[in-house]
Parts: structure tokens; C-alpha cells; sequence
């Protein structure tokens, strides 16, 4: 594995570079290397950070999945964009995305949906995400409730209508890599057009 980014070993389309730095992660089996930061601010530009995972990646955005009534939802209603970060700390390296954001497709959500486990998907009816709730007591009983409603057996747990993914469709990547001395290399895409524009910032 490469320990520098240069502008011969950099691939020209930030989705591959992007995948290229995946894959190794994700074959060092580093730790929860699919986690990322996501950014998020209110109409008024009050910022708003926390982790999510990433579920998928094309050329056509990053998915991740959620409840259409968290924060993050509320706050992508009014300004659907969105900053992702991915930190990997043991190849000293770190990925930045922005980007605008939509939801995905019903069809995509349910497919993703079914692949979950049981209890994963009846905890997405259990909770009504950054709700206020007043004892835990009430989501353990709702729990208990869903399962008698939704039997394992059955295999046959709803996708709730308040739950699916987002897509960040990329406009900007910054690829971070470590090295000695601090003199770490900062590759930065844009896309202007169909194109992505490639330049290398300080450290
Ligand atoms: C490692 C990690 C992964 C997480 N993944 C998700 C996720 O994929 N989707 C999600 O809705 N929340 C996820 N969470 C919980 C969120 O960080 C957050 O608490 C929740 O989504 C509510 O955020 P909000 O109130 O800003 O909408 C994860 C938390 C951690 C620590």
C-alpha cells in the first residue's frame, strides 16, 4: 500500500481514488472503516456533525441511511447539503466530500431495508429518532410490542415510511494522506462542468 499521494499514483476521478483507498481499508479489516462524520447545517448555517455509515458508493453519490425525522433530516429539508468525513487512523489517512443531497429511491431504500436483521429493522419502528424520550422504559416496551406485531418467522417487518437513505451527490473530494514531518499531501477535486478539477493544498 502506497504511504504518499502523488500526482503520478492519484487516480484522475476522485470516486476511484476514493475506492481505491476503500477497498484497502476495507481489506485491512480496520475498524468500522465504513463510519463517517456527516455534516449538516440548519437554515440558519448552525452546523450540526455525527456518525453515520456508509452503505454504498458510485459514481452517482454516497449513500447512507436514516430516520426522514432525525435532526439531520430536518436540517437536510431545509439545506440538502452535506460534508463527509472518513477518518482511517491506521493508514494515516483522510477523506473529505461535499456535496448536495437527496433521498433515495423508495424501491432503494426497501432493498436495503430487507437486508438488515430483524431486531435492526424493528429498532428503526422502535425509535422516532431525536425525539425527546422521557423514560427508556418506552422503547424497550415499544420494542416488546413490535415483535409481538412483526413475529421473526413472519420475515415480513414493514420499511417504515419515516426511514430510507440520502445520497450526497460529490461536488468536491479532499484526499489527505500523512506523512513524516507534517508535510502531509492534500490532493482537492472540484468538478467545474464534467470535469473534475485537481489541485494540491498545503498541509
Ligand atoms: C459509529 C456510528 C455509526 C452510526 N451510524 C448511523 C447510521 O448509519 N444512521 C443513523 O441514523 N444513525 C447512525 N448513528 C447514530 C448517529 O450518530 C446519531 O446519533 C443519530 O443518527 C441522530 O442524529 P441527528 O439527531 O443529528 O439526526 C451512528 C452512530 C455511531 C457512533
Amino acid at each position: 500500500m502506497e504511504k504518499t499521494l502523488t500526482e503520478t499514483n492519484l487516480i484522475s476521478n476522485p470516486v476511484e481514488q476514493f475506492s481505491r483507498w476503500y477497498s484497502e481499508v476495507k481489506n485491512l479489516q480496520i475498524e468500522m472503516y465504513d463510519a463517517m462524520t456527516l455534516a449538516t447545517a440548519d437554515a440558519t448555517g448552525i452546523p450540526s456533525a455525527r456518525m453515520v455509515l456508509l452503505k454504498g458508493f458510485d459514481d452517482n453519490g454516497f449513500v447512507f441511511y436514516t430516520n426522514y425525522k432525525s435532526i439531520k433530516a430536518r436540517e437536510l429539508e431545509s439545506n440538502p447539503r452535506a460534508c463527509l468525513v472518513f477518518y482511517w487512523k491506521e493508514v494515516d489517512r483522510q477523506v473529505r466530500i461535499w456535496g448536495s443531497v437527496e433521498k433515495v429511491s423508495r424501491n432503494e431504500s426497501e432493498e436495503y431495508f430487507r437486508t438488515r436483521p430483524y431486531d435492526s429493522q424493528l429498532g428503526t419502528w422502535a425509535s422516532e429518532q431525536s425525539s425527546i424520550l422521557p423514560d427508556r422504559s418506552i422503547l424497550e416496551k415499544r420494542f416488546e410490542e413490535l415483535k409481538q406485531r412483526y413475529p421473526e418467522k413472519s420475515g415480513n417487518v414493514p420499511l417504515p415510511d419515516f426511514w430510507g437513505g440520502y445520497r450526497v451527490i460529490p461536488e468536491a473530494f479532499e484526499f489527505w494522506q500523512g506523512r513524516p514531518s507534517r508535510l502531509h499531501d492534500r490532493i482537492k477535486f472540484t468538478k467545474k462542468e464534467n470535469e473534475w478539477e485537481i489541485v494540491r493544498l498545503a498541509p
